[in-house]
């Protein structure tokens, strides 16, 4: 009879975000009455820009034509777009990145999710705790997770590397050498970005123990400080050591269009093998590419109009992540993130837990947020907020959590 993969038995409940969208509608369908507002899952609000909208209509119009019509895009995505991104995103930042060393994929999360695909099951793996539940829950799904205990939320195999206030939420070398290191600056959920002495120092380690970074820079479109790098790339020695995945969702709204990159560098070798012709063998075998007609609303992204219209969006966001710092500073709660990043991480208060506090802003502020105990034992205590909201309904947001 056939066997099940069993490690999906070991993972706790459901997907975080799946478990507070049950509770919402739960409480929506008990309360028809009230008004709630989600800054619970990182999801944009703002509508496609114009640019965009006009290259997604122009790409329809190609497919409905003989000569333009497309099948399957190439098994990488399509050149146009990857040589933009070489060039926009890398060359403009004095990071070479050949057109052959970017992936493009239907999103950060299924890329996230998939990498560790091409590593034995038998590495070791060091997260950040608070950490995106993605890295953790693929490789549980894998076995490399070992089990979990659900009395300290931690899995046996996993090293975990706390983030908290004492090292400004970026974590610090772990006592156990790993051999797949998952990062992610500017950082979800804690908000938190890291400077580039410090992500500096995680790249030598990586090189000296021969460890692969797995650098999830999906939120670097809203990097506001000098200090802090755009790319891991930026870093000498980071072509030898890490994988980067980068995302349009956040960057320019594509979260219901599904875009997004991977740069697997051809410096990367591990026991002889670059692991660039690994991801593409995988590629090519498991994905048939992005539609065409959205790789065509990516490239009009890096257009001048574009660059300026999703320039706006981002400004847009984080003036409502200035109003929910400012708005729970004065409410008197510890406040992080929101200044590279469009998350607030904050303390809940009268040490309530994050699940409690949860409850208690959807019952009596009819606010949804994320608790921070749902992205690793180290979050407990903490709850996150989104800057993805429209404007007026982030102020009435704040204005209800002043008022409890
Ligand atoms: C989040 O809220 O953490 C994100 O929206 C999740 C994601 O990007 O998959």
């Amino acid at each position: 009879m056939v066997k099940i993969n069993d490690n999906y038995l070991k993972l706790p409940g459901s997907y975080l975000f799946s478990t507070i969208g049950k509770k919402v509608r739960e409480f929506s369908a008990q309360h028809p009455d009230k008004k709630i507002i989600s800054l619970g899952i990182g999801d944009v609000t703002l509508p496609l820009v114009p640019e965009v909208i006009k290259a997604l209509h122009g790409a329809v119009d190609e497919m409905a034509v003989k000569e333009t019509f497309k099948g399957y895009s190439p098994d990488l995505g399509y050149e146009f777009l990857r040589s933009t991104i070489a060039e926009k995103e890398y060359r403009t930042r004095g990071v070479n990145i050949e057109i052959d060393e970017i992936f493009i994929s239907d999103g950060a999360k299924s890329d996230s999710g998939n990498i560790q695909e091409i590593f034995d099951t038998d590495n070791k793996v060091a997260v950040c705790d608070p950490v995106y539940p993605v890295y953790v829950d693929s490789n549980a799904m894998a076995g490399r997770a070992g089990d979990y205990d659900p009395g300290t939320g931690r899995w046996s195999k996993l090293i975990y590397m706390p983030c908290t206030s004492e090292n400004d939420f970026a974590p610090d070398l772990p006592k156990e050498d790993p051999d797949i290191i998952y990062l992610c600056f500017p950082n979800n959920p804690t908000g938190s970005a890291i400077t580039k002495a410090r992500l500096q120092e995680w790249v030598d380690y990586s090189n000296r123990i021969g460890a692969v970074i797995i650098y999830d820079a999906a939120y670097e479109a809203y990097i506001s400080e000098d200090d802090i790098p755009h790319t891991i790339y930026e870093c000498e020695g980071a072509k030898t050591c890490a994988i980067e995945i980068r995302s349009f969702s956040k960057s320019a709204g594509f979260t219901g269009t599904r875009l997004a990159f991977t740069v697997v560098p051809k410096e990367l070798e591990r026991g002889g093998v670059k692991l660039n012709s690994l991801w593409a063998r995988r590629h090519g075998t498991k994905f048939n590419g992005t539609p065409y007609i959205i790789q065509a609303g990516g490239a009009a992204v890096y257009s001048e109009a574009g660059r300026a219209q999703t320039k706006e969006q981002i400004a847009y966001y984080m003036n409502n992540a200035g109003v929910i710092r400012e708005g729970l500073t004065a409410a008197g709660y510890s406040v992080y993130g929101g200044v590279n990043a469009p998350y607030i991480w904050m303390r809940t208060p009268k040490n309530m837990t994050s699940w409690e506090f949860f409850d208690y802003l959807l019952n009596n502020a009819n606010v949804v947020g994320t608790p921070g105990s749902g992205f690793g034992p180290n979050g407990e205590g903490y709850f996150r907020l989104t800057a993805f909201g429209t404007y007026e309904n982030t102020l009435e947001a704040m204005e209800r959590i002043r008022k409890l």
